[in-house]
């Protein structure tokens, strides 16, 4: 039998095999797609290869991504640990086409993946094709079935609608009909018994989606309409740990070796075993939750110490808020269900560190520093848990003794109650839903969204940015960053859009070629002014008042823009705030290294800022800095400024 990392290499030299390059997984947490807080598809590193903005490096690529799906479009958290096939955290493998080859070779190859490389049995194999949509004016997919009938049995292949096969990466952007592969792995006996096609889609635990194929063909624009994009593309991904426990004949992912280690050192650490049949059998009362929560710990540890490793810390905002939910669910359920009530998660990190050092070395290579943040994270949450249990079963007993007022009295914890958890017990609100679920009530969501939504409106405003479509001007595929040797340029420019930043109405504009250094690295983004020709001559003259990046494009922000937008454009980037900001940007790298050399080569960068006044730089250490290793690092940094080097 293989195991998973044999599964794992042969996708990858089979797709090698067929002319791929084979790229490293994307991190886990997206800090530069508006539209995204992790990255949820394969896909998602390469949206800009499909909308024609950069170049691919290759046209055939394959690779295996870290994928987490707890939030958007894409939401998975509340099946996980309950059933036996949703993950938080998954990996999906892919093979792409960047319009290169399409519907033909793409079911060819992955037919032959399957059932020749893998040894898959035909007889278990379904396949789904788009069956059209009428509203959006798409017809069924005839190329995608006239593929499949060469390889398959007719009635195998099952029509499906929009929500299955018609696959979009979020509310916008690039997106198409697709077609699944899904694995009957039922016995002998009850595929006989039903009709496995009958399965397909249905929710059955052992019939169960593997692979999805998509055909890239459109963007969805913000008014929900479809743009049919200049070349085709094929977007695939196939979840290993689903494959794995396929090719390895087992009932349950969680069988499988990805997490069978997982599992053991847990049993090791409580002292109880994990009954893998107790988790589907409703029979078995307080087994079932050991054996959810089991799982839960096994799927959870995995999402958190990779988007830790990726540079997201858990906090109370955002993405690094989704990571603190996930790892307080974790922590709940070891302390409600495991009967442990110690810092457990942390335990498991060297174990998972070690089992997947060969394909994600990030998360070795900062073992030390992942732990000790997950430690940390299930102490203060541990401190706070016992009484916030104690104050939700407070009001589950007011009900009880029918103290409450009538309209209060249906199996419901209010809202006040379900803030207080959150506020001051640090319970995420679908901790509390879960608490009230298990004993068959809900939380009053609308009482607790009005008790939030003072809270919300301040941070979120802060935040929020919203945007309409983008107007083309010119050939977009240019977009070149001339500003280390220029402050200067003469360009055009490609595209713009309106948007709105925290209510306020502005534009975003593109250039072909701009001397502004978009923010990143912790810098800020350029400021400085467009000058627009003018029919008296003058000329336009904007102010930019900041630069930032959307994946690949420098996007350049200004309150107004004049009527007419074509033409030669001067782009003329603030030279004295960019030579000062530089000035900090290297004194950032400076500091960096002072800190390896003075504390050791752990110290790794968790953010910083740079403008032109100041820097700020958060790094990882295990202890505070003493005063007189803060000396040190100073007097180094200082010694290298002198030195002056070119
Ligand atoms: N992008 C496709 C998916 O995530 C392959 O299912």
């Amino acid at each position: 039998m293989m195991n998973s990392a044999d599964i794992r290499q042969t996708f990858l030299d089979f797709f090698r095999s067929k002319g791929h390059t084979i790229l490293p997984s994307a991190p886990i947490v997206v800090k530069d797609d508006p539209t995204l807080m992790f990255t949820n598809a394969g896909m998602n590193q390469f949206k800009d290869y499909f909308l024609g903005n950069k170049k691919p490096p290759s046209a055939r690529v394959a690779d295996t991504q870290k994928c987490l799906r707890v939030s958007g479009k894409h939401n998975d958290l509340e099946e996980v640990g309950v059933d036996t096939y949703h993950h938080t955290m998954f990996e999906m493998m892919g093979n792409w086409s960047f319009g290169d080859y399409f519907k033909k070779e793409a079911i060819a190859w992955s037919w032959e993946l399957l059932t020749e490389v893998y040894g898959l049995d035909k007889d278990m194999l379904y396949v789904s094709i788009f069956e059209g949509n009428i509203q959006e004016g798409l017809p069924k997919d005839e190329e995608a079935y006239t593929e499949w009938k060469k390889v398959i049995a007719e009635d195998r292949i099952i029509l499906g609608n929009k929500k299955d096969n018609f696959w979009e990466m979020g509310d916008t952007g690039p997106c198409g009909p697709c077609t699944e592969i899904h694995a009957d792995c039922r016995s002998n006996a009850e595929r006989k018994a039903v009709d496995g096609k009958t399965l397909v889609n249905n929710d059955h635990p052992q019939v169960i989606e593997i692979w999805n194929n998509v055909f890239i063909q459109f963007n969805r624009l913000k008014d929900g309409s479809l743009e049919p994009l200049p070349s085709k593309h094929v977007d695939t991904g196939m979840g290993l740990e689903r494959l794995v426990r396929v090719l390895q004949r087992k009932t349950s992912n969680y069988d499988t070796d990805i997490f069978s280690g997982t599992i053991a050192k847990t049993e090791k650490i409580v002292g109880k075993k994990y009954i893998a049949d107790a988790a589907t059998s409703p029979s078995t009362g307080g087994s079932r939750r050991e054996a959810v929560a089991f799982r839960v710990i096994a799927d959870h540890i995995r999402a958190i110490s990779f988007t830790i490793a990726d540079g997201q810390l858990p906090s109370n905002t955002g993405a690094g808020y989704v990571i603190r939910r996930i790892l307080r669910r974790a922590v709940r359920y070891y302390y409600s269900y495991l009967d442990y009530k110690k810092p457990l998660l942390h335990q498991l990190l060297p174990g998972l560190a070690k089992q997947f050092e060969n394909v994600f070395p990030e998360l070795q290579k900062q073992v030390d520093f992942v732990s000790r943040v997950v430690k940390e994270e299930e102490e203060s949450f541990l401190k706070t848990l016992e009484k916030g249990i104690v104050k939700f079963n407070e009001r589950a007993q007011l009900h009880k003794d029918q103290l409450l007022p009538e309209e209060e009295a249906r199996k419901s914890i209010d809202g006040i109650t379900a803030f207080i958890l959150y506020d001051t017990f640090g319970f995420p609100v679908d901790l509390t839903q879960l608490l009230a679920k298990e004993i068959g009530w809900e939380v009053d969501m609308n009482g607790f969204n009005n008790v939030m939504q003072q809270q919300k409106d301040r941070s979120r405003a802060a935040t929020a940015i919203d945007t309409e479509d983008w107007i083309i001007l010119h050939d977009n595929s240019i977009n070149e960053f001339v500003g280390y040797d220029n402050l200067e340029t003469i360009t055009r420019i490609n595209q713009y859009r309106k948007v709105k930043i925290k209510g306020k109405e502005a534009y975003q504009l593109v250039l072909q070629k701009t001397p502004f250094y978009a923010e990143s690295g912790g810098q800020v983004g350029d400021i400085g002014e467009l000058i627009l020709p003018s029919p008296s001559g003058e000329g336009v003259r904007l102010s930019v008042f900041d630069t930032k990046k959307e994946n690949d494009l420098i996007v350049h922000f200004t309150e107004t823009i004049p009527a007419v937008l074509s033409g030669e454009v001067i782009a003329k980037v603030d030279a004295l705030k960019r030579r000062n900001t530089e000035l900090h940007h290297s004194a950032t790298h400076l500091l960096h290294a002072a800190l390896r050399n003075v504390l050791g080569n752990h110290v790794a960068q968790k953010g910083s800022l740079v403008n032109n006044e100041h820097l700020r730089f958060d790094f990882s250490h295990f202890a505070k800095m003493a005063d007189e290793e803060m000396a040190k690092v100073e007097a180094l940094v200082n010694k290298k400024i002198r030195e002056n080097i070119p």
